[in-house]
């Protein structure tokens, strides 16, 4: 069975992107065969993050539009055989992607693929919902703020009420200064503040920032902490 994962969060800058690549990645570093989607209309940057934007020619608006098939608009990484990537267009207006797309063309890829990770727009609207609707788990990205603490619980409603039983939360860009400041919330606070479990912590780290901007996701680096924290993460959330 495919499993296919959401990645959310109320708001932009949490790390959706980031950790989808990088959860991506170290999927891919264990063998399994897996696929990104970014559902980013306008606003893609997967494929910066994972090196590739030389390569995007066909996107998933071309493949709703019927103007390439879905094989065309795979491209597959730089380093691993296993992943690949199915790009939002750049174009916010060549196609709208409807539920009913998404969950038409992930149970195509779902017998391609062990594993479908979404990166997902901010917010709640109609293409955040079309971005969910094929995803049986989903993983709540939120910093150290009561802002983010108040919107990962609204999205973990609507993550509830569309039937994704499976929901975690990763707090990132973690400082440890934050939470002994008491002018953030602290991490004990977050967990209990939620009705998830927390899936891990991902520290602010200024080689995470590099990585992203630079085509290479940070786990790449094998052996580091943050590909140790990764692993444990990626073997939470689909235990
Ligand atoms: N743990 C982290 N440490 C340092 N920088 C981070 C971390 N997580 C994300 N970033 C940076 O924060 C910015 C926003 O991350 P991104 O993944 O694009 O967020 P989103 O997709 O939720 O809008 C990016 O520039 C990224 O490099
Ligand atoms: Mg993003």
């Amino acid at each position: 069975m495919c499993e296919i994962t959401a990645v959310v969060s109320g708001k932009g800058g949490s790390g959706k992107t980031m950790f989808a690549s990088n959860l991506a990645c170290v999927l891919a570093m264990a063998g399994k065969k897996v696929l990104l989607i970014d559902m980013n209309s306008g606003f893609r940057n997967l494929d910066i993050c994972l090196g590739v934007e030389n390569q995007v020619i066909f996107d998933l608006a071309d493949v709703v539009n019927g103007v390439c098939s879905l094989n065309k608009a795979l491209i597959p990484d730089r380093r691993f055989e296993a992943l690949y990537l199915l790009s939002a267009s750049q174009n916010y207006n060549k196609a709208k992607i409807k539920a009913p797309h998404m969950k038409k063309i992930c149970d195509i890829l779902a017998e391609k693929f062990e594993y479908i990770i979404i990166d997902t727009p901010a917010g709640i609207d109609e293409s955040w919902q079309a971005s969910i609707a094929a995803a049986n788990r989903a993983v709540i990205l939120l910093t150290q703020e009561f802002s983010a603490v108040r919107c990962s619980d609204t999205i973990d409603s609507k993550l509830r009420e569309n039937g994704i039983t499976k929901r975690y939360a990763v707090v990132n860009k973690v400082r440890s200064e934050y939470s002994v400041s008491g002018f953030f919330p602290g991490l004990a606070e977050i967990s209990e503040s939620l009705r998830i479990p927390l899936a891990g912590i991902i520290q602010e780290d200024i080689n995470i920032h590099i990585a992203t901007n630079n085509g290479v996701p940070v786990v790449c680096k094998a052996d580091s902490y943050i590909c140790k924290n990764f692993e444990k993460m990626c073997s939470r959330i689909f235990e």
